[in-house]
């Protein structure tokens, strides 16, 4: 496993949100870091938001245009998510302000920020996906690495 990509993907996940808060901030970032010597570490600002769907799911869920979704899916196999990818979108479920939370938590509170629609049930389904792919690597429940989240 990569620990380097998952630490600094991790941390630069979401450094499109300096250009744009919005739904786009995951293609921002990636533009922006594509530009810069942390290329390498620019896929998980896309991963983290598309968390592998393929062009017809992000066609169906999404409200991007055909054009832009074209434009996205050519910079990159997003559709084929690393263990490393897999990790951050967790880690990134995991966080809400400085505390850890379950997923079901965070998408508790992402439902009440944006309200519920198919993107978020969908980015709440892959991401418990991609939990119990990590649980049964770890042959434990991944909560039960943090006392809080175990008790
Ligand atoms: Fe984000």
């Amino acid at each position: 496993m990569d620990i380097d990509y998952i630490v600094l993907g991790a941390l630069l996940h979401d450094i499109g949100r300096s250009v744009d808060c919005g739904t786009l901030h995951g293609w921002e970032g990636f533009k922006l870091l594509a530009q810069t010597p942390f290329r390498r570490y620019a896929s998980p600002c896309v991963t983290h938001w598309l968390k592998g769907r393929s062009r017809q799911q992000i066609l169906d869920e999404g409200d991007m245009s055909p054009e832009l979704v074209t434009e996205i899916m050519s910079a990159g196999n997003f559709e084929e998510l690393g263990l490393e990818d897999r990790i951050i979108c967790i880690a990134d479920a995991m966080a809400r302000g400085d505390e850890v939370v379950t997923v079901k938590d965070r998408y508790i509170e992402a439902r009440k920020r944006y309200g519920s629609n198919p993107w978020i049930e969908t980015n709440e389904k892959l991401t418990l996906e991609f939990k119990d792919e990590i649980d049964i690597l770890l042959i434990r429940d991944l909560y039960s690495l943090f006392p809080k989240l175990s008790g």
